[in-house]
C-alpha cells in the first residue's frame, strides 16, 4: 500500500539547510557523505545546464526512483531555495528512511498509481522538475509522462533518465521498437510540429498507438504545452511552455538589399501555413496503419467477448 513519510525528529521552523548555492552538481555530489546515491557522470555536467533556472527558485521537484535517498539530499543542497523535494519509491524498505530537512517527503508506492498520483499532488499540487529514474520500462516511462506531465507548471520540464533501457528487450525497448520509451519521446518531437502536419488533425493522434499498448490517454490540450524534446546520451528532457509559446511565430524580415532573392518585406509578419498533406503517401501511411491496427485492436476484443474471456 502506498505510504507518504513525514521526516521525524525536525522542526520545520529551525531547519536552516545545507544551501550551496555556487557549487556544481559535480561538486555536491564528490562533497555529498550522507545516503548513497548512483548516478552517471554525464547527468551531473548536464543537470548543471538543465536545472541552472531553477537552481535559487522556490521549485517542487518530484524524483521517481530513489533507491537509498541520497539524491533527495543532494537536491536539497542543490536547490537552497526548493520549497518541496518529493521522492517515490516502490520499495517498502524505504519507509525506515529519515531524512533531517523537512522540505522532503517520502512517498512509498507505484509511481503509476492513482493512489500514488495522489499522495504526491497532496504534498504539492504543481510540479516544476519532475525525474523519472524509477523502473525504466517503456511502459511506465511513457504512462508516468501522461501522468504527472499535465501537474507539471508551464517553465518547468521533465527528464526521462537511463533511456539507454529503451534499447533493450528486458526494459520493453529494442534499437526499432516502435512502442519503446525513446520511441514514446521521439513522436512528441512530432506533437510539437503539429501545426505543420497539414492534415488537420489533432495532436494526440500520433501517439495513439502508444495510448492504445500502455492503456493510457493524454489530453490534446495538455500535448499542446510541450515545448520542446530534447535527446541527451541517456537523458531525454521535455520542456512545458503556455501553447502561445509553442507555435512557429510570424516572419520577420530584417534588412533592405536583397540582390539576389527580391521580394522578402512583402511576407513581414505574415504567419505560416502548412502544405496540405492529404495526399501525401508517407504522411497517410501512419493513419491507415493507424486504422489497421484499431481495426485488429476491435476484432480481438469482439472475439475475447464472445469467447466470455476478459478483455486485456
Ligand atoms: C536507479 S534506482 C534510483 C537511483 C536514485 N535516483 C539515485 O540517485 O540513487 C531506481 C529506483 O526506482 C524504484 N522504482 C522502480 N519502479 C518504480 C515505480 N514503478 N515507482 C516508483 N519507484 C520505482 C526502484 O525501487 C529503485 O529504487
Amino acid at each position: 500500500m502506498a505510504t507518504v513519510n513525514r521526516p521525524i525528529g525536525v522542526d520545520d521552523g529551525l531547519y536552516i539547510g545545507l544551501a550551496m548555492p555556487d557549487k556544481t552538481l559535480e561538486r555536491v555530489y564528490e562533497e555529498h557523505s550522507g545516503k548513497v546515491s548512483d548516478r552517471w557522470s554525464s547527468y551531473l555536467s548536464e543537470y548543471n545546464r538543465i536545472l541552472a533556472e531553477y537552481r535559487n527558485q522556490p521549485i517542487a521537484l518530484l524524483e521517481i526512483g530513489v533507491q537509498n535517498g541520497g539524491s533527495l539530499e543532494i537536491w536539497s543542497a542543490f536547490f537552497p531555495n526548493a520549497r518541496r523535494l518529493v521522492g517515490c519509491d516502490i520499495n517498502p524498505d524505504w519507509s525506515q528512511l529519515e531524512f533531517a530537512d523537512p522540505r522532503i517527503r517520502v512517498v512509498i508506492g507505484n509511481a503509476d498509481s492513482e493512489e500514488v498520483q495522489t499522495l504526491v499532488l497532496a504534498q504539492t499540487p504543481r510540479l516544476d522538475v519532475v525525474i523519472d529514474d524509477g523502473s525504466h520500462r517503456s511502459r511506465d516511462i511513457a504512462r508516468t509522462f501522461a501522468r504527472y506531465f499535465p501537474f507539471v507548471e508551464d517553465g518547468g520540464v521533465f527528464i526521462a533518465e537511463d533511456m539507454h533501457c529503451s534499447y533493450w528487450q528486458e526494459f520493453e525497448g529494442g534499437l526499432f521498437d516502435p512502442f519503446s520509451s525513446i520511441a514514446f519521446f521521439k513522436q512528441l518531437a512530432d506533437v510539437i510540429n503539429h501545426e505543420h502536419w497539414g492534415v488537420g488533425e489533432p495532436p494526440s493522434n500520433v501517439l495513439k498507438r502508444f495510448f492504445e499498448k500502455y492503456e493510457f490517454q493524454m489530453a490534446d490540450d495538455q500535448l499542446q504545452h510541450v515545448h520542446s524534446v530534447e535527446f541527451i546520451n541517456s537523458i531525454c528532457v521535455v520542456r512545458k511552455e503556455a501553447p502561445e509559446r509553442n507555435h512557429l511565430g510570424s516572419r520577420f524580415i530584417a534588412g533592405s538589399i536583397a540582390k539576389v532573392v527580391p521580394g522578402h518585406w512583402e511576407l513581414h509578419e505574415t504567419s505560416s501555413y502548412a502544405l496540405d498533406q492529404a495526399r501525401n503517401p508517407l504522411t497517410a501511411k501512419r493513419k491507415r496503419a493507424d486504422m489497421a491496427r484499431e481495426f485488429f485492436a476491435r476484432c480481438a476484443r469482439a472475439v475475447r467477448r464472445r469467447a466470455g474471456m476478459p478483455s486485456r
